[in-house]
């Protein structure tokens, strides 16, 4: 018989954080706690004037320039998640990154090389495609990093490299602390890689100051959600919806459209906004919502005219933005905080998953387990 040496790992998790408490659903208490969360992704990892500390990581500039590209892989949210650090891993460390969809991957016979990086990211650790697509990578020699919610999780156990998000469980179906943690995460990521290179050093400066500012700008957000509950009151009653927004803002609309169609069940699809005109626009039609956020200042006056032509065929509109909106009237304006369009979707996703927790609650649906859908995909 064959001895395996295993080291114990500590799991920090106590029982009150796998209990409801003073919330109706995990998923509300779970939104509820992303302050706490991403205090905890933040960690000692970050701090004002000083380099990102990531010591479960040893990579040097040589071995960073040496990586061909980078590769991103997930499913579901935890894809969406990976979709917000490309503008930090393509914009100031200029390395070419891919966002890919595990069960695509795995069979597409990706141009991984021993040079590429491939970095995955699994709340669970679980998820089949996702373990199934990091074996891949690894037959073909890159390197692998694993991002990951549980302390010993499949995922980890399999790649070179693990990072934890430190969330603390998350048990509603539909994934909210976890999501945000990880676009955290791997904004710290980049930071690292842009540090160890030497790049972009005071943008990376003042993108630490804002990764520290994000609990509190949540905790405003958090703070009055009537208006969000008033506008998810009408779309309950509605069969259709469309989320849109350009850049970073077109990843929170996947994110925020699946919430939707995840827990109360009214089809919902995203698009890249200036992708609207050249299909979907014709089922825009009297009365049907879209939801269009707007972060990035040099792409809001482009949305907002997309969503122009929306209005002008009877849509109603609901925004979340912390831009100026040039006179436009819109149906409901939900205003954030100022914030870097590198890491923006940590704070504008925050309405629209409060928007699809009361839609879901209004048509009184269980929020914590939609039907068809597990929190754990270990199978195909
Ligand atoms: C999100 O709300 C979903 N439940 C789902 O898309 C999930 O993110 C996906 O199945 C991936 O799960 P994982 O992060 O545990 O791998």
């Amino acid at each position: 018989m064959k001895k395996i040496e295993k080291t114990p790992k500590n799991i920090t998790w106590d029982m009150s954080s796998a209990e409801k408490g003073e919330y109706d659903d995990f998923m509300l208490k779970e939104i509820y706690e992303q302050p706490k969360a991403i205090r905890e992704t933040i960690g000692a990892r970050v701090a004002k004037g000083q380099k990102v500390v990531l010591d479960e990581l040893d990579f040097t500039k040589e071995y960073l320039q040496s990586v061909d590209r980078i590769y991103i892989v997930a499913c579901g949210t935890a894809m969406h998640a990976g979709l917000t650090v490309r503008k930090i891993l393509e914009g100031f460390c200029k390395i070419q990154t891919e966002i890919d969809i595990a069960s695509e991957f795995r069979y597409r016979d990706p141009l991984v090389t021993k040079n590429s990086l491939c970095i995955f990211i699994s709340q669970s650790g679980e998820t089949a495609d996702t373990i199934a697509a990091l074996k891949l990578a690894k037959s073909k020699g890159a390197k692998t990093i694993a991002i990951s919610n549980v302390i010993g999780s499949s995922i980890t156990n399999e790649a070179d490299y693990s990072l934890y998000t430190h969330a603390g469980p998350e048990i509603a179906v539909a994934s909210t602390k976890a999501y945000t943690s990880q676009i955290v995460l791997l904004a710290i990521l980049g930071i690292y890689f842009a540090e160890v290179l030497g790049v972009a050093e005071k943008e990376v400066e003042k993108l630490k100051e804002e990764l520290l500012s994000v609990p509190t700008k949540i905790e405003e957000i958090l703070k009055d959600t009537s208006k969000i509950k008033k506008f998810a009151l009408n779309m309950s009653k509605e069969t259709n919806a469309f989320y849109i927004g350009r850049g970073i803002d077109s990843s929170v609309a996947m994110e925020g459209a699946l919430k939707l169609k995840e827990i109360s069940y009214i089809h919902s699809e995203s698009y890249s906004a200036g992708e609207l005109k050249h299909g979907a626009i014709a089922l825009i039609e009297n009365g049907v919502t879209v939801v269009g956020i707007m972060t990035d200042p040099d792409l809001t006056h482009k949305t907002i005219s997309n969503l122009q032509e929306v209005i002008t065929r009877g849509a109603k509109t609901f925004i979340v933005t912390n831009q100026d909106l040039e006179n436009v009237t819109f149906d409901e304006v939900i205003r954030i905080a100022p914030i870097s369009p590198y890491i923006s979707p940590v704070l504008s996703v925050i309405p629209l998953q409060l928007l699809a927790y009361y839609i879901s609650k209004e048509k009184g649906l269980d929020v914590d387990k939609p039907r068809n859908l597990a929190k754990s995909v270990t199978v195909e």
